[in-house]
């Protein structure tokens, strides 16, 4: 069932907003990001009104698999090398406080949200990837970390080797958060669902525009959209790529022996568990991919992750799966802080390389400090308009010409024909000399729209899993019928009539 475990949580609902508003602070995104920030700003006695283009927490939060920890995947020996040790001490101590915060908050209101500390292991079954795990171990002990290199994980996965790092956790997002949600309320905060931001009008002051033509003025802008809906000419679009990945939940023969499992090598799995409705459920990810982009003809990650399952998990069912898409910087750094130096009290917080439950916990306390001319250590190291020449540079360069492959190549010309289409598949055809995607349903309707990408025009490529279009440059994705799903685009794709 194509449905994300988290989202089974009831979670309030708010209405959408029908008048032009003031406040000190518009949030826009509601998404773990946009709800911790709007939580502290309004503790601290500030008006702020939260936005969400659709529901509260239906976007990346709420199809995550929650791991709150400072292990990133294969990151400290990397960081070391390129930004020396300080700045990589900065970014593990924002991580670990990070989840110490996650912590607190649930104890401080016993929310019934599973937070549960476990043990975040890497493991590799090749002898590259052993060496790089050797140097992340080396890079833990400069850095004072509690971990330990070992030989065994408890699954019949192959493995060389693995590496621990001890005391981290997991928890359940949607029950943790919606009693944040509750807390901004009881503190003031005005939340509004579907309704769309569209624009910002900066001045002094910021005024945001939505879809239904109205206006928010506000002294400060959060945009915790993951990628940015307004750019100010900051130029994310070449600063950072989508990249997507999909969860399998499943219940298994065998007792779940604990911990949070990554593996480093290619394909990666994810593996941890949670409990849900008095069953110990397992959560199996990976098949990442950058977005809009597939490997081989045929794709089905979901195939391919359930094979991986049956191989070893020891499978008794299955239950349900979902994908999300996060952004990747070109430093692995997310950027949060103000949008550029003609909009400084335009912020962003994005780029949190699948690492969200810490980097949004870091990113609301420094994006608070920011608006509330407080310091905060943290300030350089994530500042979105820091430039790197090493090894910036080199990926910008070869990040930039992939996006602008895609733009160009992306609208060459596929020759199929829609006759022959099977249900549940799609094409795309030249049809009145510009591109166009077919989808027929189950059903044998056939929906047809125009492949651009209504954000920045790039073409859209087909996702068989997820029955959408994705468009590879900046991760807008739009349903087979081309309603948008996610952006940063904010309109739908345009329906194409084939008659005429
Ligand atoms: Fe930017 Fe499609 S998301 S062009």
């Amino acid at each position: 069932m194509t449905q994300t475990i988290w989202l089974t949580t009831n979670i309030k609902s708010f209405d959408s907003l029908n008048e032009s508003l003031e406040t000190d602070v518009t949030i826009v995104g509601g998404g773990i990001t946009g709800i911790l920030s709007a939580y502290l700003l309004s503790k601290n006695g500030i008006r702020v009104v939260l936005l969400e283009r659709g529901r509260l927490l239906h976007g990346t939060t709420g199809h995550t698999t929650a791991k709150v920890t400072a292990q990133h995947g294969l990151i400290y020996n990397e960081l070391l090398e390129h930004f020396g040790l300080e700045n990589t001490q900065k970014y593990y101590k924002s991580q670990v406080e990070a989840i110490q915060f996650i912590k607190e908050i649930t104890e401080q209101y016993q929310i019934a949200c599973q937070f549960d500390q476990q043990d975040a292991i890497l493991y590799t079954n090749s002898d590259q990837n052993y060496k790089k795990l050797e140097d992340e171990a080396k890079a833990y002990q400069q850095l004072n970390i509690s971990a330990d290199l070992v030989k065994e994980i408890p699954f019949e996965i192959p493995h060389k080797v693995a590496l621990s790092m001890y005391q981290q956790a997991q928890f359940h997002p949607t029950e943790f958060l919606k009693v944040i949600i509750d807390k901004i309320v009881e503190n003031g905060g005005k939340i509004y669902e579907n309704t769309t931001a569209v624009d910002i009008d900066y001045q002094n002051k910021v005024t945001l525009r939505t879809a239904r033509d109205h206006n928010v003025l506000s002294d400060n802008i959060i945009v915790a959209t993951q990628f940015p809906f307004y750019e100010g000419q900051a130029f994310y679009s070449t600063r950072m790529y989508p990249s997507r990945s999909y969860v399998l939940s499943l219940t298994s023969n065998q007792e779940y022996p604990g911990g949070m499992y990554l593996d480093v090598d290619q394909p990666k799995r994810s593996i941890r568990y949670v409990k849900h409705k008095n069953e110990t459920v397992w959560l199996l990810g990976g098949e990442s991919h950058k977005t809009g982009q597939y490997q081989k003809e045929n794709t089905n990650p979901y195939r391919d992750l359930q094979s991986f399952g049956s191989q070893y998990l020891d499978v008794k069912d299955w239950y349900y799966q979902w994908s999300t898409q996060d952004y990747i910087t070109l430093d692995k750094i997310p950027y949060i802080g103000s949008l550029n130096k003609r909009h400084p009290n335009v912020y962003v917080a994005t780029g949190f390389r699948k690492w969200g439950m810490t980097n949004s916990v870091v990113a609301a306390h420094l994006l608070t400090d920011l608006i509330m001319n407080r310091d905060n250590p943290y300030k350089d190291l994530y500042q979105p308009q820091r430039f790197h020449a090493d090894p910036d540079v080199k990926k910008f360069i070869s990040f930039n010409s992939n996006v602008t492959k895609e733009f160009v190549t992306g609208k060459l010309g596929l020759n199929n024909e829609p006759d022959q289409l099977d249900p549940e598949t799609a094409i795309k055809k030249k049809h009145n000399g510009q591109i166009i995607g077919i989808y027929k349903d189950e059903h044998n309707q056939v929906h047809s729209v125009d492949t651009t990408c209504t954000h920045l025009g790039c073409e859209c490529n087909w996702n068989q899993a997820e029955k959408s279009w994705d468009c590879p440059c900046h991760g807008s994705r739009f349903s087979y019928d081309g309603t948008i799903i996610e952006g940063p685009a904010t309109k739908h794709l345009k329906k194409i009539d084939l008659e005429n």
